[in-house]
Protein backbone atom coordinates (compact mmCIF):
# COMPACT_ATOMS: atom_id res chain seq x y z
CA UNK A 1 0.00 0.00 0.00
CA UNK A 2 1.13 3.62 -0.69
CA UNK A 3 2.38 5.45 2.62
CA UNK A 4 -0.97 7.65 3.04
CA UNK A 5 -3.99 6.30 1.08
CA UNK A 6 -5.26 9.97 1.60
CA UNK A 7 -3.60 11.23 -0.55
CA UNK A 8 -4.28 9.30 -3.04
CA UNK A 9 -7.29 10.72 -6.19
CA UNK A 10 -10.64 10.07 -5.04
CA UNK A 11 -12.48 10.09 -8.21
CA UNK A 12 -11.35 9.28 -11.97
CA UNK A 13 -12.23 10.11 -15.38
CA UNK A 14 -13.92 6.94 -17.20
CA UNK A 15 -14.89 7.03 -21.28
CA UNK A 16 -18.79 5.71 -21.91
CA UNK A 17 -19.38 4.92 -25.24
CA UNK A 18 -22.92 3.61 -26.87
CA UNK A 19 -22.05 2.07 -29.85
CA UNK A 20 -24.11 3.89 -32.44
CA UNK A 21 -21.43 6.30 -33.56
CA UNK A 22 -18.15 7.92 -33.24
CA UNK A 23 -19.74 10.45 -31.49
CA UNK A 24 -21.43 8.76 -29.33
CA UNK A 25 -19.02 9.02 -26.00
CA UNK A 26 -19.46 10.99 -23.10
CA UNK A 27 -16.41 11.28 -20.85
CA UNK A 28 -18.11 10.84 -16.54
CA UNK A 29 -16.43 11.01 -13.20
CA UNK A 30 -16.44 8.29 -11.28
CA UNK A 31 -15.31 7.48 -7.49
CA UNK A 32 -11.97 6.21 -7.26
CA UNK A 33 -11.32 3.50 -4.22
CA UNK A 34 -7.82 2.39 -3.23
CA UNK A 35 -6.80 -0.72 -3.81
CA UNK A 36 -7.54 -3.59 -1.83
CA UNK A 37 -5.79 -6.88 -0.94
CA UNK A 38 -3.80 -8.20 -3.96
CA UNK A 39 -4.76 -5.46 -6.01
CA UNK A 40 -3.10 -2.40 -8.10
CA UNK A 41 -4.26 1.22 -8.61
CA UNK A 42 -2.71 2.32 -11.85
CA UNK A 43 -2.66 5.76 -13.35
CA UNK A 44 -2.89 5.65 -16.89
CA UNK A 45 -0.17 7.41 -18.93
CA UNK A 46 -1.32 6.81 -22.47
CA UNK A 47 -3.75 4.82 -24.24
CA UNK A 48 -4.12 4.11 -27.79
CA UNK A 49 -6.62 4.72 -30.34
CA UNK A 50 -6.94 1.54 -32.77
CA UNK A 51 -9.56 0.72 -35.62
CA UNK A 52 -11.11 -1.87 -33.73
CA UNK A 53 -11.72 1.10 -31.10
CA UNK A 54 -13.37 2.58 -33.83
CA UNK A 55 -15.25 -0.26 -35.18
CA UNK A 56 -16.76 -0.97 -31.48
CA UNK A 57 -17.52 2.69 -31.46
CA UNK A 58 -19.39 2.47 -34.67
CA UNK A 59 -20.82 -0.59 -33.37
CA UNK A 60 -19.62 -2.84 -35.95
CA UNK A 61 -16.26 -4.64 -34.47
CA UNK A 62 -16.97 -8.90 -35.07
CA UNK A 63 -17.37 -9.04 -30.96
CA UNK A 64 -19.36 -6.30 -30.06
CA UNK A 65 -19.89 -5.60 -26.05
CA UNK A 66 -23.48 -4.61 -24.59
CA UNK A 67 -23.81 -1.05 -24.28
CA UNK A 68 -22.45 0.97 -22.40
CA UNK A 69 -19.01 0.50 -22.31
CA UNK A 70 -15.49 1.71 -22.10
CA UNK A 71 -13.15 1.58 -24.93
CA UNK A 72 -9.66 0.90 -25.28
CA UNK A 73 -7.87 -2.08 -25.94
CA UNK A 74 -4.66 -0.70 -25.22
CA UNK A 75 -2.84 1.65 -22.45
CA UNK A 76 -0.10 2.27 -20.06
CA UNK A 77 0.05 3.84 -16.47
CA UNK A 78 2.09 4.39 -13.44
CA UNK A 79 1.16 2.39 -10.53
CA UNK A 80 -0.02 4.49 -7.76
CA UNK A 81 -0.60 1.61 -5.10
CA UNK A 82 -0.86 -1.46 -4.24
CA UNK A 83 -3.12 -3.37 -1.53
CA UNK A 84 -1.57 -5.79 0.82
CA UNK A 85 -0.23 -9.37 -0.95
CA UNK A 86 1.06 -7.57 -4.42
CA UNK A 87 4.54 -9.16 -4.83
CA UNK A 88 6.72 -7.34 -7.84
CA UNK A 89 4.76 -4.16 -8.20
CA UNK A 90 5.12 -1.02 -6.48
CA UNK A 91 4.12 2.48 -6.76
CA UNK A 92 6.13 4.67 -9.09
CA UNK A 93 6.59 1.15 -11.39
CA UNK A 94 5.40 1.28 -15.79
CA UNK A 95 2.81 -1.31 -15.97
CA UNK A 96 0.39 -2.41 -18.70
CA UNK A 97 -3.00 -3.29 -17.72
CA UNK A 98 -3.95 -6.74 -19.34
CA UNK A 99 -7.52 -6.63 -19.83
CA UNK A 100 -9.27 -3.60 -22.33
CA UNK A 101 -11.55 -0.97 -21.04
CA UNK A 102 -8.50 1.78 -20.73
CA UNK A 103 -9.49 4.86 -22.08
CA UNK A 104 -9.67 6.22 -18.18
CA UNK A 105 -7.14 7.61 -15.61
CA UNK A 106 -7.06 5.56 -13.33
CA UNK A 107 -7.77 1.67 -12.73
CA UNK A 108 -7.53 -0.83 -10.24
CA UNK A 109 -6.89 -3.95 -11.24
CA UNK A 110 -5.89 -7.59 -10.03
CA UNK A 111 -2.06 -7.86 -9.70
CA UNK A 112 -1.92 -10.84 -12.09
CA UNK A 113 -3.55 -8.52 -14.70
CA UNK A 114 -0.98 -5.83 -14.43
CA UNK A 115 2.01 -6.76 -16.73
CA UNK A 116 5.51 -5.00 -15.26
CA UNK A 117 7.17 -2.70 -17.83
CA UNK A 118 11.08 -1.56 -18.06
CA UNK A 119 11.31 1.79 -15.59
CA UNK A 120 12.95 3.12 -19.04
CA UNK A 121 10.06 2.08 -21.16
CA UNK A 122 8.57 4.82 -23.98
CA UNK A 123 5.55 5.59 -22.63
CA UNK A 124 4.19 5.80 -26.57
CA UNK A 125 5.29 2.65 -27.35
CA UNK A 126 4.59 0.88 -24.21
CA UNK A 127 1.04 1.60 -24.64
CA UNK A 128 1.19 0.06 -28.00
CA UNK A 129 2.40 -3.52 -27.11
CA UNK A 130 -0.36 -5.40 -26.47
CA UNK A 131 -2.02 -5.26 -30.12
CA UNK A 132 0.17 -4.96 -32.87
CA UNK A 133 3.48 -6.11 -31.49
CA UNK A 134 2.00 -9.79 -30.29
CA UNK A 135 0.01 -9.88 -33.35
CA UNK A 136 3.11 -9.47 -35.60
CA UNK A 137 5.12 -11.87 -33.79
CA UNK A 138 2.36 -14.59 -33.57
CA UNK A 139 0.99 -14.09 -37.01
CA UNK A 140 5.10 -14.76 -38.52
CA UNK A 141 5.86 -17.69 -36.43
CA UNK A 142 2.95 -19.92 -35.57
CA UNK A 143 1.00 -19.86 -38.61
CA UNK A 144 3.41 -20.36 -41.39
CA UNK A 145 6.90 -22.39 -41.25
CA UNK A 146 9.20 -19.19 -42.86
CA UNK A 147 12.99 -19.32 -43.31
CA UNK A 148 15.22 -16.92 -44.27
CA UNK A 149 14.61 -15.40 -47.36
CA UNK A 150 11.12 -16.30 -47.58
CA UNK A 151 8.72 -13.56 -48.69
CA UNK A 152 5.64 -12.06 -46.81
CA UNK A 153 3.46 -9.59 -48.73
CA UNK A 154 0.87 -7.48 -46.59
CA UNK A 155 -1.43 -4.99 -46.94
CA UNK A 156 -1.76 -1.66 -45.13
CA UNK A 157 1.84 -1.82 -44.97
CA UNK A 158 2.13 1.68 -43.31
CA UNK A 159 0.13 0.79 -40.53
CA UNK A 160 1.26 -0.30 -36.71
CA UNK A 161 0.55 -3.55 -37.49
CA UNK A 162 2.53 -3.39 -40.76
CA UNK A 163 5.46 -1.69 -39.44
CA UNK A 164 6.02 -4.35 -36.60
CA UNK A 165 5.61 -6.93 -38.92
CA UNK A 166 8.49 -5.43 -41.67
CA UNK A 167 10.93 -4.76 -37.83
CA UNK A 168 10.50 -8.46 -36.91
CA UNK A 169 10.39 -10.15 -39.94
CA UNK A 170 13.94 -8.03 -40.47
CA UNK A 171 14.99 -10.18 -37.34
CA UNK A 172 14.24 -13.35 -39.09
CA UNK A 173 15.70 -12.71 -42.40
CA UNK A 174 12.32 -12.69 -44.24
CA UNK A 175 11.58 -10.52 -47.06
CA UNK A 176 8.41 -8.13 -46.61
CA UNK A 177 6.86 -6.71 -49.45
CA UNK A 178 4.22 -3.69 -48.40
CA UNK A 179 1.32 -2.87 -50.46
CA UNK A 180 -0.15 0.48 -49.70
CA UNK A 181 -2.47 2.58 -51.31
CA UNK A 182 -1.02 5.58 -51.97
CA UNK A 183 2.40 7.31 -52.69
CA UNK A 184 2.47 9.17 -49.50
CA UNK A 185 2.46 6.35 -47.89
CA UNK A 186 5.28 4.25 -49.02
CA UNK A 187 8.23 5.98 -46.87
CA UNK A 188 7.64 4.60 -44.02
CA UNK A 189 7.29 0.79 -45.09
CA UNK A 190 10.87 1.98 -47.25
CA UNK A 191 12.76 3.00 -44.02
CA UNK A 192 11.64 0.02 -41.89
CA UNK A 193 12.90 -2.22 -44.77
CA UNK A 194 10.50 -3.27 -46.80
CA UNK A 195 12.08 -5.23 -49.47
CA UNK A 196 9.26 -4.22 -51.82
CA UNK A 197 6.80 -1.59 -51.43
CA UNK A 198 4.22 -1.56 -54.13
CA UNK A 199 1.72 1.09 -54.30
CA UNK A 200 -1.85 -0.46 -55.19
CA UNK A 201 -4.69 1.82 -54.99
CA UNK A 202 -7.05 -1.71 -56.37
CA UNK A 203 -7.55 -0.58 -59.26
CA UNK A 204 -4.91 -1.65 -61.81
CA UNK A 205 -3.49 -5.30 -62.51
CA UNK A 206 -1.99 -7.44 -59.43
CA UNK A 207 1.19 -6.01 -58.73
CA UNK A 208 4.08 -8.34 -59.20
CA UNK A 209 7.00 -8.71 -56.40
CA UNK A 210 10.73 -8.31 -57.57
CA UNK A 211 12.49 -10.91 -59.57
CA UNK A 212 9.44 -13.39 -60.07
CA UNK A 213 9.48 -13.65 -55.96
CA UNK A 214 6.58 -15.37 -54.82
CA UNK A 215 5.16 -15.31 -51.36
CA UNK A 216 4.70 -17.93 -48.70
CA UNK A 217 2.21 -15.68 -46.54
CA UNK A 218 -0.43 -12.56 -46.86
CA UNK A 219 -1.40 -10.53 -44.18
CA UNK A 220 -4.83 -9.69 -44.79
CA UNK A 221 -6.04 -6.14 -42.97
CA UNK A 222 -8.50 -5.26 -45.95
CA UNK A 223 -10.65 -7.82 -47.03
CA UNK A 224 -12.76 -8.22 -50.38
CA UNK A 225 -10.91 -7.89 -53.81
CA UNK A 226 -7.86 -6.77 -51.46
CA UNK A 227 -7.64 -10.47 -50.52
CA UNK A 228 -7.79 -11.93 -53.84
CA UNK A 229 -5.27 -9.66 -55.12
CA UNK A 230 -2.66 -11.18 -52.14
CA UNK A 231 -3.75 -14.63 -53.49
CA UNK A 232 -2.01 -13.53 -56.85
CA UNK A 233 1.17 -12.74 -55.02
CA UNK A 234 1.18 -16.17 -53.77
CA UNK A 235 3.10 -19.45 -54.58
CA UNK A 236 0.87 -22.14 -55.06
CA UNK A 237 0.28 -23.65 -52.01
CA UNK A 238 0.61 -20.49 -50.04
CA UNK A 239 -1.75 -18.72 -47.43
CA UNK A 240 -4.03 -15.91 -47.06
CA UNK A 241 -4.53 -15.19 -43.25
CA UNK A 242 -7.18 -12.20 -42.95
CA UNK A 243 -6.48 -10.34 -39.21
CA UNK A 244 -8.74 -7.28 -40.55
CA UNK A 245 -11.52 -5.81 -42.17
CA UNK A 246 -10.70 -2.08 -43.36
CA UNK A 247 -12.56 -2.32 -45.89
CA UNK A 248 -15.63 -3.54 -44.75
CA UNK A 249 -15.76 -6.27 -47.37
CA UNK A 250 -15.19 -10.21 -46.88
CA UNK A 251 -12.27 -11.44 -47.59
CA UNK A 252 -12.38 -13.95 -50.62
CA UNK A 253 -10.44 -16.24 -52.82
CA UNK A 254 -11.09 -17.62 -56.26
CA UNK A 255 -12.68 -20.82 -56.75
CA UNK A 256 -9.29 -21.38 -59.51
CA UNK A 257 -6.81 -20.15 -56.43
CA UNK A 258 -8.75 -22.53 -53.45
CA UNK A 259 -8.86 -25.59 -56.23
CA UNK A 260 -6.04 -25.18 -58.60
CA UNK A 261 -3.64 -23.57 -56.94
CA UNK A 262 -4.03 -25.05 -53.29
CA UNK A 263 -4.39 -21.37 -51.48
CA UNK A 264 -5.72 -21.74 -48.09
CA UNK A 265 -7.37 -18.64 -46.32
CA UNK A 266 -7.92 -18.10 -42.93
CA UNK A 267 -8.53 -15.73 -40.00
CA UNK A 268 -5.96 -14.59 -37.02
CA UNK A 269 -7.71 -13.01 -33.96
CA UNK A 270 -5.51 -12.16 -31.39
CA UNK A 271 -8.01 -12.85 -28.10
CA UNK A 272 -8.82 -15.98 -29.62
CA UNK A 273 -4.61 -16.31 -29.78
CA UNK A 274 -4.44 -15.39 -25.87
CA UNK A 275 -8.07 -17.37 -24.87
CA UNK A 276 -6.47 -20.47 -26.38
CA UNK A 277 -2.64 -20.61 -25.41
CA UNK A 278 -1.25 -21.22 -22.37
CA UNK A 279 -0.70 -18.72 -19.53
CA UNK A 280 3.28 -19.10 -19.87
CA UNK A 281 3.49 -19.29 -23.13
CA UNK A 282 1.78 -15.61 -22.66
CA UNK A 283 3.96 -14.58 -20.45
CA UNK A 284 6.99 -16.03 -22.64
CA UNK A 285 5.49 -13.73 -25.22
CA UNK A 286 5.46 -11.07 -23.25
CA UNK A 287 8.99 -11.25 -21.68
CA UNK A 288 10.22 -11.27 -25.35
CA UNK A 289 8.37 -7.87 -26.97
CA UNK A 290 9.00 -5.61 -23.33
CA UNK A 291 13.01 -7.41 -24.43
CA UNK A 292 12.02 -6.04 -27.76
CA UNK A 293 10.31 -2.64 -26.46
CA UNK A 294 13.61 -2.34 -23.89
CA UNK A 295 15.96 -2.80 -27.45
CA UNK A 296 13.74 -0.82 -29.78
CA UNK A 297 13.02 -3.76 -32.17
CA UNK A 298 9.26 -3.10 -32.36
CA UNK A 299 7.57 0.22 -32.31
CA UNK A 300 4.98 1.98 -34.76
CA UNK A 301 4.80 6.25 -35.67
CA UNK A 302 2.65 8.15 -33.40
CA UNK A 303 0.89 11.27 -35.00
CA UNK A 304 -0.42 13.17 -32.26
CA UNK A 305 -1.38 12.71 -28.22
CA UNK A 306 -4.52 14.56 -26.94
CA UNK A 307 -5.71 14.39 -23.68
CA UNK A 308 -8.45 12.49 -22.14
CA UNK A 309 -10.58 15.53 -22.13
CA UNK A 310 -10.27 16.19 -25.67
CA UNK A 311 -11.32 12.45 -26.24
CA UNK A 312 -13.81 13.65 -28.83
CA UNK A 313 -10.66 15.08 -30.62
CA UNK A 314 -8.82 11.89 -30.85
CA UNK A 315 -11.41 9.84 -32.10
CA UNK A 316 -12.02 11.96 -34.90
CA UNK A 317 -8.08 12.60 -35.75
CA UNK A 318 -7.90 8.88 -35.60
CA UNK A 319 -10.51 7.97 -37.97
CA UNK A 320 -9.17 10.81 -40.80
CA UNK A 321 -7.84 8.66 -43.02
CA UNK A 322 -4.58 8.73 -44.44
CA UNK A 323 -3.64 10.08 -41.27
CA UNK A 324 0.45 9.80 -40.26
CA UNK A 325 1.03 7.33 -37.30
CA UNK A 326 -1.46 6.66 -34.41
CA UNK A 327 -3.46 8.98 -32.27
CA UNK A 328 -2.84 8.33 -28.57
CA UNK A 329 -4.45 9.85 -25.94
CA UNK A 330 -2.68 11.12 -22.55
CA UNK A 331 -4.10 10.40 -19.23
CA UNK A 332 -4.07 12.81 -15.92
CA UNK A 333 -0.59 11.89 -14.77
CA UNK A 334 1.25 12.03 -18.56
N1 LIG B 1 -6.94 -9.82 -35.69
C1 LIG B 1 -6.24 -9.27 -34.71
O1 LIG B 1 -6.02 -9.89 -33.66
C2 LIG B 1 -5.71 -7.89 -34.87
C3 LIG B 1 -4.80 -7.36 -33.95
C4 LIG B 1 -4.26 -6.08 -34.17
C5 LIG B 1 -4.69 -5.33 -35.29
N2 LIG B 1 -5.62 -5.89 -36.11
C6 LIG B 1 -6.09 -5.16 -37.31
O2 LIG B 1 -4.96 -4.73 -38.03
C7 LIG B 1 -5.35 -3.66 -38.88
C8 LIG B 1 -4.30 -2.56 -38.77
O3 LIG B 1 -4.34 -2.04 -37.44
P1 LIG B 1 -3.32 -0.89 -37.01
O4 LIG B 1 -3.59 -0.55 -35.61
O5 LIG B 1 -1.97 -1.32 -37.41
O6 LIG B 1 -3.82 0.29 -37.98
P2 LIG B 1 -3.33 1.80 -38.04
O7 LIG B 1 -1.91 1.93 -37.63
O8 LIG B 1 -4.33 2.61 -37.31
O9 LIG B 1 -3.39 2.11 -39.60
C9 LIG B 1 -4.57 1.92 -40.34
C10 LIG B 1 -4.16 1.39 -41.71
O10 LIG B 1 -5.30 0.96 -42.41
C11 LIG B 1 -5.25 1.48 -43.74
N3 LIG B 1 -6.63 1.52 -44.21
C12 LIG B 1 -7.70 2.05 -43.57
N4 LIG B 1 -8.81 1.84 -44.30
C13 LIG B 1 -8.44 1.14 -45.40
C14 LIG B 1 -9.12 0.62 -46.53
N5 LIG B 1 -10.44 0.77 -46.67
N6 LIG B 1 -8.40 -0.04 -47.46
C15 LIG B 1 -7.07 -0.21 -47.34
N7 LIG B 1 -6.36 0.26 -46.29
C16 LIG B 1 -7.05 0.93 -45.35
C17 LIG B 1 -4.58 2.82 -43.54
O11 LIG B 1 -4.10 3.31 -44.78
P3 LIG B 1 -3.89 4.91 -45.02
O12 LIG B 1 -2.67 5.28 -44.21
O13 LIG B 1 -3.69 4.99 -46.47
O14 LIG B 1 -5.13 5.61 -44.51
C18 LIG B 1 -3.46 2.41 -42.59
O15 LIG B 1 -2.44 1.74 -43.28
C19 LIG B 1 -6.74 -3.23 -38.40
O16 LIG B 1 -7.72 -3.77 -39.26
C20 LIG B 1 -6.84 -3.87 -37.03
O17 LIG B 1 -8.17 -4.11 -36.63
C21 LIG B 1 -6.13 -7.12 -35.93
Amino acid sequence: MTDNPATLPQTCLVARAGGTGLADLQLVEEPLRAPGEGEVLLEMLRMTINPADLLLLEGRYGHQPSAPFTPGAEGMGRVLAVGAGVRGLAPGDLAMPAPTANWRSHRVLKAPFVVPLPADADPDQAAMLKANPATALVMLEELVSLSPGDWVVMNAGNSALGQNVLRLAGTMGVNVAAIVRREGAATLPRSLGAAAVLVDDGTGPVPALPDGAQARLALDAVGGAATERLGGMLADGGTVVTYGLLSGAAPRLSAHDLVFRGLTLRGFWLADWFANTPPERIQALFDRLTDHLAKGVIGAKVEARFPLTDIAGAVQSAAREGRDGKILLTGGGA
